[in-house]
């Protein structure tokens, strides 16, 4: 939406989005010699207050750090949890280039300069949770919480959300006299921002993590009232794997691999004239390997797949029948969490024609019901041999090249 098309009057759309966009974690640029004003700081937590609770209950309580003395116990309290292990990490990975380089960088900084920090935050909820489920203890402050970070940015101030420190929230009970009875949420650094612009993070886009009227069902464009097959229907299955993407590789080029979990999909084998130097084919972007499939209501057949992705370890992807107007594209994504590996195996049917069309061609009023079973028969498989990789890597039977794997690194 444009802020021309908006109706509602003094709410400008992009500005909005782009401070809710930009709202990073500040560490290496906060500005640690211009002071804030405590008034700014209160007015972002009256921003914040206007943030939902369950039951209505206004139960926030915010305290602000501004004392040099209680801010360097705060950073010894921070540096002895996890701040100690960033700088080590930081010095670990520094001009390696590996993927959290930086991000270390900025946790290392924040760890060794927290003292130096105008403002510290320790939002807190009057409430210990236990595990009844019932609203109004982190279900009321995060929400809030994240509404101060947005006020401060709007404002030219920096926040980052940590929690590390807070295995050590006893020390800070003590050390601020917090009662017993409350629940400290985060730490939050508050400082001006050296410079303004701040750009938006790369993230999945809506549409690959939207799921709509039931977990796992994508749709490419629409879906239209009642979806169809134009509107490129899809599913996705996700699973976390106990070792580096750089293990899980060989599995996600092994084009044969799947056909020992999946209930339809039987075997490939590269094709003919993709054996450069009489070696085996692929995998490659251009590649093409013939795809066998058994289904009891379609029968056995294979496909022509182009191979569409493959950038190691992350990405390896292909569209089945038609490179052009393929009857299904599907792609294995592995990105590095924490040193492990989240595995994502995505589909979309169509444009061109698959295995259904016939079926929808001579049914056209049952198009939705035909489309949600066969991505439903799709997830099932796909599921299958998400899990297989999993056992098979976990087991260590391919060790993948380890080189240059991740240490496990987050904050
Ligand atoms: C629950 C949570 C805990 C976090 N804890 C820490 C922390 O202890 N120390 C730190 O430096 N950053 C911490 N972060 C910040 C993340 O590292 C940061 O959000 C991430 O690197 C992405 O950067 P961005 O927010 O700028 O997109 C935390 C973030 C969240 C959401």
């Amino acid at each position: 939406m444009t802020d021309a098309e908006n109706p509602v009057a003094g709410i400008e759309v992009a500005s909005v989005d782009r401070a809710l966009m930009t709202t990073r974690a500040v560490r290496l640029r906060l500005d640690l010699e211009r002071p804030v004003d405590h008034q700014l700081i209160l007015d972002c937590i009256d921003v914040a207050e206007q943030a939902p609770s369950g039951g209505n209950q206004g139960s926030r309580r915010w305290i602000v750090v501004r004392d040099r003395a209680i801010k360097e116990r705060l950073a010894e309290l921070y540096m002895e949890s996890a701040g100690r292990w960033m700088v080590e990490a930081r010095d670990r990975v520094a001009g390696t280039g590996h993927p959290n380089e930086r991000v270390m960088a900025s946790a290392a900084h924040l760890a060794e300069h927290l003292a130096e920090v105008p403002a510290i935050i320790i939002p807190t909820i009057i409430g210990v949770h236990d595990g009844s489920g019932r609203p109004g203890l982190f279900d009321s402050v995060i929400q809030s919480v994240w509404s101060f970070c947005v006020a401060a940015r709007a404002r030219g101030l920096g926040t980052a959300w940590t929690t590390a420190v807070l295995s050590r929230s006893d020390d800070i009970a003590e050390l601020l006299g917090i009662p017993d009875g409350m629940t400290q949420i985060a730490m939050i650094p508050v400082a001006w921002t050296k410079g303004t612009e701040f750009k938006t993070a790369p993230r999945y886009p809506a549409r690959e993590i939207t799921y709509v009227d039931g977990f796992a069902r994508t749709w490419e464009s629409g879906p239209s009232d009642p979806p169809c097959h134009a509107d490129g229907p899809g599913c996705v299955v996700e699973v976390d794997i106990k070792a580096p993407p750089a293990a899980v590789w060989p599995y996600l080029t092994d084009i044969s691999f799947g056909a020992r979990f999946s209930e339809e999909f039987v075997g490939a084998r590269w094709a003919d004239g993709d054996e450069p130097d009489g070696q085996p084919g692929g995998p490659a972007v251009g590649a093409t390997f013939i795809g066998s499939n058994s289904h009891p209501a379609i029968g056995e057949w294979e496909v022509p797949c182009f191979v569409t992705h493959c950038e190691e370890p992350r990405e390896f992807g292909w569209a089945s029948a038609d490179a052009d107007n393929p009857g299904a594209r599907w792609r294995f994504e592995a990105s590095s969490i924490a040193g492990a590996t989240r595995l994502r195996f995505s589909m979309i049917i169509g444009p061109g024609p698959s295995g259904i069309t016939a079926a929808i061609e001579s049914m056209p009023d049952k198009e939705p019901r035909i489309l949600f079973r066969r991505i439903d028969e799709h997830r099932a498989n796909m599921t299958k041999v998400v899990e297989g990789i999993k056992a098979e890597v976990e087991a260590g039977r391919v060790d993948g090249d380890r080189s240059g794997t991740a240490p496990p690194l987050s904050t």
